[in-house]
């Protein structure tokens, strides 16, 4: 079924009455926006979902899913939805619309996959107005599967920002994400949930003036990828999945505190920091010199410890992690230490030039 997209612009779910220029390279809904080339294991653009949302060009899609661009018909409102689809146990049918499981065996745990998709759905609804957190509008099962729709939120990703400046990011802006990245995680926890993926590309900056911080990518399926032999797979992203998901031991907030840690020390230093089997062999000593020359010493400590291989050494809590962030407020970075170095160095050797003329001078003076 496809309708309305002529009003509606495909490629960036903007009004073409209202809205010129979309801002997606040159995007012009009122030419009928950008050509949107139909995904191959997406729906088609224009496809209508639950009677209301248009679908438009895919976002992207993971592993558990695909994120699409869309519009709420009835009120014109640009929205992102994702859809539930777990490639490695199920895949798009031949009719292109309904998802099917690969496999008889597999069924069950692919119901156990929507159920969780839904209740996390319905969980990060309830979450709604946490500021750091993607609004979660709607949710429902259709095809086969399930849906989310959540706010479109503006902006670029993180990993989009520090792509921009081709290097680590200033060490304001770091301070600010670990603290907008800490409030969110303290909301999703206070909530039951864990997140499971946090890294750049999961971390969404909304445009000044009102520049904000949205987590998005929430990761239920990921557990449920765990629960069961038969659809075991690992879902890790190396350098900054915690040690207990590649072992798959019991995950508690701490595996969050982990890659939010992980998270910063990328944008601290510009670098990916290594993956946990890496970090088995190697010292983790340069990595952490490396933030503390960026943000101190204090505050290199307080991502350390959140940073730990042992999850018994992390913070308590995002709020305990935040805290101790912001306890080391004002306390120099190393860069900043190296240059009163200098500073002290060049006065002492003024000081010890100053005094040998002085020497000089007497002793010349002495000898007339
Ligand atoms: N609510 C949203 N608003 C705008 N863009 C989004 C939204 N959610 C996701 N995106 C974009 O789609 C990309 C993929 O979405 P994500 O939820 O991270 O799924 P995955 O990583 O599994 O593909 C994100 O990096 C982001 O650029
Ligand atoms: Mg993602
Ligand atoms: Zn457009």
């Amino acid at each position: 079924m496809t309708a309305t997209s002529e009003r509606y612009c495909l490629h960036c779910g903007m009004d073409s009455q209202r809205v010129r220029r979309c801002g997606y390279g040159g995007c012009r809904p009122e030419d009928g926006g950008l050509p949107v080339v139909a995904d191959p294991h997406g729906l088609d653009p224009g496809s209508i979902l639950n009677g209301k949302y248009l679908v438009g060009r895919v976002l992207g899609h993971g592993a558990f899913g695909i994120t699409y661009v869309g519009v709420h018909r009835d009120v014109g409102l640009r929205v992102a939805i994702k859809e539930f689809l777990p490639t490695n146990i199920a895949a798009r049918s031949k009719d292109q619309r309904s998802v099917v499981c690969r496999t008889g065996v597999l069924k069950a745990d692919y119901q156990v996959g929507v159920e969780s998709f839904l209740n996390e759905a319905r969980t990060l609804a309830r979450l709604n107005g946490a500021k750091n957190v993607v609004q979660v509008r709607d949710f429902f099962t259709e095809n086969n599967t399930a849906y989310v729709v959540m706010e479109f939120v503006t902006g670029r990703n993180v990993q989009e920002w520090l792509e921009s400046v081709d290097g680590p990011l200033e060490r304001d802006d770091v301070l600010w994400l670990a603290d907008e990245l800490l409030q969110g995680l303290a909301a999703i926890h206070a909530a039951g949930v864990l997140h499971r993926d946090i890294k750049p590309t999961n971390l969404m900056v909304t445009p000044e003036p009102s520049r904000g911080l949205r987590i998005i990518d929430f990761g239920t399926a990921r557990s449920f990828a765990g629960a069961s032999a038969a659809a075991m797979t690992r879902f890790v992203t190396d350098g900054y999945s915690a040690p207990e998901q590649y072992s798959r031991d019991v995950q508690g907030p701490g595996a969050d505190l982990y890659a939010a840690a992980a998270t910063l020390i990328t944008l601290a230093t510009g670098v990916v920091p290594p993956a946990v089997p890496e970090r088995m062999i190697s010292d983790s000593g340069p990595t952490l010199r490396a933030v503390a020359r960026r943000l101190g010493q204090a505050r290199a400590e307080a991502i350390g410890a959140a940073w730990s291989i042992d999850p018994s050494a992390r913070p308590a809590s995002a709020a305990d992690f935040r805290a101790a962030l912001n306890s080391a407020i004002g306390s120099e970075t190393d860069e900043g230490s190296d240059r009163s170095l200098v500073l002290w160095l060049v006065a002492g050797a003024g000081i010890i030039g100053l005094m040998c003329v002085v020497l000089l001078f007497i002793l010349l003076g002495g000898s007339k």
